[in-house]
């Protein structure tokens, strides 16, 4: 168990217990954080998962792969740590692990 942190785009930080094997977009949606819908379920086709990684995490979460990336740059809020969050799955090595949510989702 641990704990992985989602910050909204005002800043408000919402703490949800890390499970083993989630994806961060399953975590966000099954603890209501807002702004998470996670439309596609998953697949890496929807861009509702939009979450950007603490620089201090981005060597621990790994970077995005060629078909998360297409999806993802659609964003006009892509940032170079800009991950979906479908695509991120948790895992001890990740709490204490902070994302930021962009101000809109797609
Ligand atoms: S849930 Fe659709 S892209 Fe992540």
């Amino acid at each position: 168990m641990g704990t992985i942190t989602f910050v909204e785009y005002d800043g408000t930080s919402h703490d949800v217990d890390l499970v083993e094997g989630a994806s961060l977009m399953e975590l966000a949606t099954s603890n209501g954080i807002p702004g998470i819908d996670g439309d596609c379920g998953g697949e890496a086709s929807c861009g509702t998962c939009h979450v950007i990684v603490d620089d201090a995490w981005i060597a621990t979460t790994g970077t995005r792969s060629h078909v998360e990336s297409q999806m993802v740059e659609m964003s006009p809020e892509c940032a170079p740590n800009s991950r979906l969050g479908c695509q991120v799955k948790a895992c001890p090595a990740l709490d204490g692990l902070t994302v930021r949510l962009p101000e809109f989702q797609m």
